[in-house]
């Protein structure tokens, strides 16, 4: 057996590529084997690190050491990379292709889609992003301030009561009654000139009806800027509307009363169930109410830290179930969140 340095050295070096060139795991445990056994370059290098006289030792002794460790890194490094082959390997024969058709040939039936409600929802947000617009979200629960006070509702003001609020032991104390809430917040977030809509549900305690819920989905909006009149107001609604109708509905707007806004309006669009005739969805009326709006009061401005003698703006809280309605022609709002399949199953498809 061949017992001098260089020839020891560069078997051992020789090992580091065999490693990282074995195919197999089995093989790789084999060179294991082979570099620390008797037939080996380590036990010999060993040997001679033992035998070496006292002055050589301390450099032949690291050595010698260092060739083990480096050997038995390469040996780990392909160890590691066998095992992630493994487990990749493995994750590929149980995943399911979720795009090839057969995978699910048994469902083809009932393929899903998205529910109506999503639909208008996308739709309103792509018309009014492309006008400018940020999409906010707010937390459901919330507390009086956001709620009431920084809108302009201080207690004991009657407008609480226009609201049948849901209210909690805990805190935050109460169910949102309405997505306003993210005009606050949304003030908080940006320094004016800003835009912004906020979709989201709303809770209300209070009887339902074809046309009530006590779980619906409004979409709020607020425009600041300097110099913002009631113009500006009426030609955003009426371009929004016009994209989000698909069609010149005819709309009116009346007088309405909210105390975030002065002056505050009711937009409201001919009842497309009935063609303005009256039915129990639009009260008897022959108009819906789709579109409170108004010009936003001082108070709210100034609670969101804007001044009111530099910036106005306009805000609205559109009705989105009421759209969803009037859009698809449904009669019953109750029928967006009873999870009736036989509902669901009309819109499926239509926006996969
Ligand atoms: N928050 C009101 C409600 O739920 C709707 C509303 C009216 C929102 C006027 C607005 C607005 O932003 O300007 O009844």
């Amino acid at each position: 057996m061949e017992t001098d340095l260089p020839f020891l050295q560069k078997k051992a070096e020789d090992f580091f590529s065999f490693f990282n060139e074995a195919k197999t795991k089995e093989e790789l445990l084999k060179l294991k084997a082979e570099f620390l056994g008797e037939s080996g370059p380590i036990i010999p290098l060993m040997e001679l690190v033992k035998k070496a006289p006292k002055e050589q030792k301390g450099t032949l002794g690291p050595l010698a050491n260092t060739l083990r460790s480096k050997g038995l890194e390469s040996f780990q490094k392909k160890w590691d990379f066998f095992l992630e082959q493994e487990i990749l390997d493995s994750l590929k024969k149980n995943s399911l292709d979720l795009t090839a058709r057969e995978s699910f040939s048994a469902l083809d039936k009932n393929l899903g889609g998205l529910h109506p409600r999503t639909v208008v929802q996308r739709e309103v947000e792509d018309i009014f992003t492309r006008l400018g617009f940020d999409i906010l979200e707010g937390p459901h629960l919330e507390d009086d301030y956001h709620n009431f006070s920084a809108l302009n509702i201080p207690e004991d003001h009657p407008a609480r009561e226009m609201q049948d609020t849901f209210w909690l032991e805990g805190t935050p104390p109460l169910l949102r009654t309405h997505t306003s809430t993210i005009q606050v917040r949304g003030m908080k977030q940006h320094k004016p000139p800003f835009r912004f809509i906020g979709p989201g549900p709303v809770f209300r305690c209070e009887r339902t009806d074809a046309s009530h819920e006590s779980v619906f989905y409004q979409l709020e909006g607020m425009y600041v800027d300097k110099n913002v009149s009631v113009a500006h107001l009426i030609y955003f609604m009426k371009v929004a509307l016009k994209e989000i109708l698909k069609r010149e509905a005819p709309i009116r707007l009346r007088p309405g009363y909210f105390p975030f806004t002065e002056p505050s309006f009711e937009l409201e669009i001919e009842c497309a169930l009935c063609k303005g005739k009256g039915c129990s969805v639009c009260k008897q009326l022959g108009w819906v109410e789709l579109l409170p709006c108004g010009m936003i009061h001082p108070n709210v401005l100034r609670a969101g830290g804007i001044d009111p003698d530099v910036f106005s703006g306009f805000a609205f809280g559109l009705g989105l179930d009421r759209l969803v309605m009037m859009r698809f022609k449904i009669e019953d709002i109750r029928l967006l969140q009873a999870g009736d399949l036989r509902f669901s199953y009309q819109f499926a498809g239509r926006s996969l």
